[in-house]
């Protein structure tokens, strides 16, 4: 049992990673959480954010459960609803607020972050961080750098200096969760694995389309509103238009020069619906369960190279299990 995880009494070294827009709320976080694992509420806006917390602890029957904020998305206000919905941890990606660091742990909350380079190493550790999660490029979701995960997690341990060091990407059986910890992590960090349970909100076209895909896409396509790279499967929205970056990048990037990202709430919300294959202004929320089936075509199917390893969808205990083994 690592520090880490004996200072938040989690039992498993393995960690549900946030997934946003809805894909990783109460009953997933709950759930993975409920079978000694570390659960993991997705960004969501700060009301719904608290609700969703406080409903996974329920669950979870009092253990522990973590958020996930995307640092561009955030708002003060995501700091009282990860407190009051009884968060022992927060993950951070994709930025860097050291006032932000440091108003969570202020409010008692251990702050890992998401990272993936050895600068990004460096200056969340710099900032206060208390720990780090090496993310390699073979991730589900948005990137945050280039190496692939076995390759940043033994060069992410030496500037942590006794921080805690997790790591993603490409975990999805017990012997991903063994390499991860052989190489001196505290514990692994699943996205893709806990995608494919029954208790994430995905879309069940898109979970189908997941288990066992051959092919991801590192790209910027699904820019619309946060220009930024992911993991994707292909559909029929990147068969369009993945092989013509300049041109998507120029119609998305217009975003970017405006210096900002779409508020959390338009981006999962009303932009979806109007997107389509023929219009290459592709916003980042995946889609939902109870969505239209023809969203699936026009939106991003995140997913890490690992799911060619997964063969079902699963209740995230099983996951859990599975993932942790009888290592205890
Ligand atoms: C469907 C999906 C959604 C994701 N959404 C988020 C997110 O909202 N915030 C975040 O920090 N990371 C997100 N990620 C990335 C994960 O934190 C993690 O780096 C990644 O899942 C690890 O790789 P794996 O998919 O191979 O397990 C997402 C990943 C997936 C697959």
């Amino acid at each position: 049992m690592t520090a880490l995880l004996e200072r938040l009494e989690v039992e498993h070294p393995v960690v549900q990673a946030g997934m946003g827009g809805g894909i990783a709320g109460a009953a997933l976080a709950g759930a993975v959480s409920a079978a000694g694992g570390l659960g993991t509420v997705g960004i969501r806006g700060p009301e719904a954010m608290r609700r969703e917390l406080r409903s996974a602890r329920e669950r979870a029957g009092g253990r522990p459960v973590a958020a996930n904020l995307l640092v561009p998305f955030t708002r003060r206000e995501h700091v009282d609803a990860c407190a009051d919905g009884g968060a022992v941890a927060v993950v951070l990606f994709f930025g860097f607020d050291a006032e932000l660091v440091a108003a969570l742990r202020e409010r008692g909350i251990v702050v890992l972050h998401q990272v993936g380079s050895l600068e990004g190493v460096e200056r969340a550790l710099a900032e206060g961080a208390d720990g780090v999660i090496a993310q390699g490029v073979e991730a589900g979701g948005h990137l945050d750098g280039h190496e692939r995960r076995a390759e940043l997690l033994p060069r992410a341990r030496a500037p942590a200096r006794g921080g805690a060091v997790l790591a993603a990407g490409g975990v999805a059986r017990r012997e991903d969760v063994d390499a991860v910890l052989a190489a001196g992590a505290d514990a692994a960090v699943a996205g893709s694995r806990f995608l494919l349970t029954d208790e994430s909100f995905a879309h069940p076209l898109y979970k189908q389309r997941a288990v066992g895909a051959p092919k991801t896409i590192d790209t910027k396509l699904f820019g619309f509103g946060w220009p930024a790279r992911h993991r994707v499967l292909p559909n029929e929205a990147t068969e369009r238009w993945a092989g013509r970056p300049r041109l998507t990048a120029a119609l998305t990037g217009a975003t970017s020069a405006l210096g900002r990202v779409l508020p959390l709430e338009v981006a999962a919300g009303r932009l979806p619906a109007a997107q389509r294959p023929w219009l290459p202004l592709f916003g980042p929320a995946a889609p939902l369960e109870g969505a239209p089936d023809r969203l699936v075509e026009v939106t991003p199917l995140y997913a890490g190279e690992c799911v060619r390893h997964i063969h079902a969808v699963v209740p995230a205990a099983d996951a859990v299990r599975e993932l942790a083994g009888a290592r205890g």
